[in-house]
Order: structure tokens, then sequence, then C-alpha cells
């Protein structure tokens, strides 16, 4: 599908995807956020597909937040709709049945930020500047920041960024574990790709296993945890790529998957 604001690309097992309005800083209007969610609904549903890369188009922005034109013409009901909108995308994100890797090229603030919380492992380039300045415009975090930037930091360090609507420098993002490496700008898709490449050639089955075990965490207990994951552990165990991966290793050769 041709897409208005995404740009996408799929080639060897990955799909990046672009937000494709560099003119707004790639801002969320409704036709970003609209297409968002129909695109990672058809790249869940590609098998060629294993890894996906988001990232924004342009030097500047990965997304400097949703479209503040649009949010400011909404009222109490529209606002709900509109938030729980919003939230539903960045799940299914969070949610798919592959890795999504957020390569964070600029300004990820607001929507931004929240966008790139709800991918599985966050990339920044030297340029990227992270924030929640909703505060700023007389709002909260709507997409899930208060939630997700509170469980991945100190709730006293995610307070102090929803309260200030302070932004802070990819070095800070990286200390405080909002990111997991930085790079410089023109290396940050090449060693996006690198890390899409090195999970792309691992068993799908147990990739696909790792998001589900991972992500229950901040929903049930450790024990409820646990027992989740001793059953995704033992439907490991019965398929083909464990008993390749384990003879392989004996065998002292690569093992080579067939993801089931
Ligand atoms: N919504 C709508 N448009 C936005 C936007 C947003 N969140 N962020 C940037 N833009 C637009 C600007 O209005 C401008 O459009 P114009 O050229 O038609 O006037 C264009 O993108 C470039 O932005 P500009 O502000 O000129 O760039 P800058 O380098 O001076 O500043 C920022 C960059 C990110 C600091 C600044 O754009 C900003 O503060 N954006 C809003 C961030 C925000 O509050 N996000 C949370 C929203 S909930």
């Amino acid at each position: 599908m041709q897409y208005q604001s995404l740009k996408l690309e799929l080639n060897n097992k990955k799909a990046v995807v672009y937000i494709n309005r560099p003119d707004k800083l790639n801002a969320l209007n409704s036709v970003v956020i609209s297409e968002l969610e129909h695109c990672f609904n058809e790249l869940a549903s590609n098998d060629n597909v294993y890894v996906i890369i988001l990232t924004g188009s342009g030097e500047k922005a990965f997304v400097a937040g949703a479209d503040i034109s649009e949010l400011s013409k909404l009222n109490i009901i529209g606002a709900k709709v509109y938030a729980e909108k919003g939230q539903a995308i960045l799940n299914l994100i969070e949610n798919l049945n592959k890795p999504v890797i957020a390569a964070v090229n600029g300004f990820a603030l607001g929507g931004g930020c929240e966008l790139a919380l709800s991918c599985h492992i966050r990339l920044a380039s030297e340029n990227a500047k992270f924030g929640q300045p909703e505060v700023n415009l007389g709002l909260i975090p709507g997409f899930g920041g208060t939630q997700r930037l509170t469980r991945l930091l100190t709730s006293g360090k995610a307070m102090e960024l929803i309260l200030t609507g302070d932004i802070i420098d990819a070095g800070e993002a990286l200390r405080l574990g909002l990111v997991n490496y930085v790079y410089s700008l023109s290396d940050l898709l090449i060693k996006a790709n690198e890390l899409a490449d090195k999970i792309a050639s691992k068993s799908q089955y147990a990739v696909k296993q790792t998001i589900k075990a991972v992500n229950i965490c901040d929903e049930v207990s450790e024990s409820e945890g646990l027992k989740f994951e001793a059953s995704l552990f033992s439907l490991c165990c019965g398929t083909d790529d464990f008993k390749e991966g384990t003879s392989a290793f004996l065998e002292k050769r690569k093992p080579s998957f067939i993801n089931k």
C-alpha cells in the first residue's frame, strides 16, 4: 500500500518504517496515526518480515509529538477517544508478534517519546532529544507516557520529566536506560539494521515467545510471570528449531532455523 505520511522499505527479512512528515518534524496527525495502525497490522501478518525498524524522515526528528494543531481542537469527549486510539496503536506495537526497534534520529517529544517507549528496543543518534512536554500545553501524556516512562525509569525521574516538561539529550537518555545505545546520526540506521539482522538470524519462534514473556512482566505478579515463562519455554522445546539449535551446538555447526 502507498502511504501518505509513512515510507516503508522491505529488505532481507526487515521492514524500515519512516514517519514521513519532515516539514512538521514528523508530528503525529490523524493520518499518521491511522497509517501506523494499518502498516503495523500488515507487517504483523507478513511472514517475510522478521524485524521492524521505526524511524523518522529527515535529520531533525523522530517524532516531535502529537500534532498540536489537531490537539488544539479536542474537547473532553473527543480527547478520550483520541487518547484511547493512540494507546491502542502503541499497544499494538508493544505486543506485536515481531520485534520493533526504534531508531530515534532527533526529537522524540510527547507522543514521539511515547511511540519510542512502545518499541521493544530503542537506539538513538547523538542529536536525539527526549521529553514529555505536554505540561507546557496544559496537558498530561495521553499515549501511555505516564505508565511506560514510569515503568522504565524510576518513578521519581519519570515524575520529574513529566512535571517539568524538561527535554533531555541522548547521553542522559542512555544514562537513564531510556535507550540502549547512542550512535552518530550517520551510523544510526546501519547499527539498527545490524541489530535487526542479528535478531532475524535466530529462531523466530523463540523470538515471538520472548516478546510475550517479557511483556507480561508489567501485567502480572512475578509468580504468574514465572508460570507463563515455563509454559512458553516448554512450547519452545517442542519445536524443530529447538532440535536444530541444540543439535547444531553439539555438532559444532551454525544452526539453520525454520521458525517452527
Ligand atoms: N505539532 C504540530 N506541528 C509541529 C509540532 C507538533 N508537535 N512540532 C513541530 N511542528 C511544526 C512547527 O509548527 C513547524 O511548522 P511550520 O514550519 O509550518 O511553522 C515545523 O514543525 C518545524 O518546527 P519548528 O518549531 O520551526 O522547529 P524548531 O527547530 O524551531 O523547534 C521543537 C523544534 C521540537 C523544539 C519545536 O517544534 C516544538 O517545541 N515542537 C512541539 C513539541 C511538543 O510540545 N510536543 C508534544 C506535543 S503533545
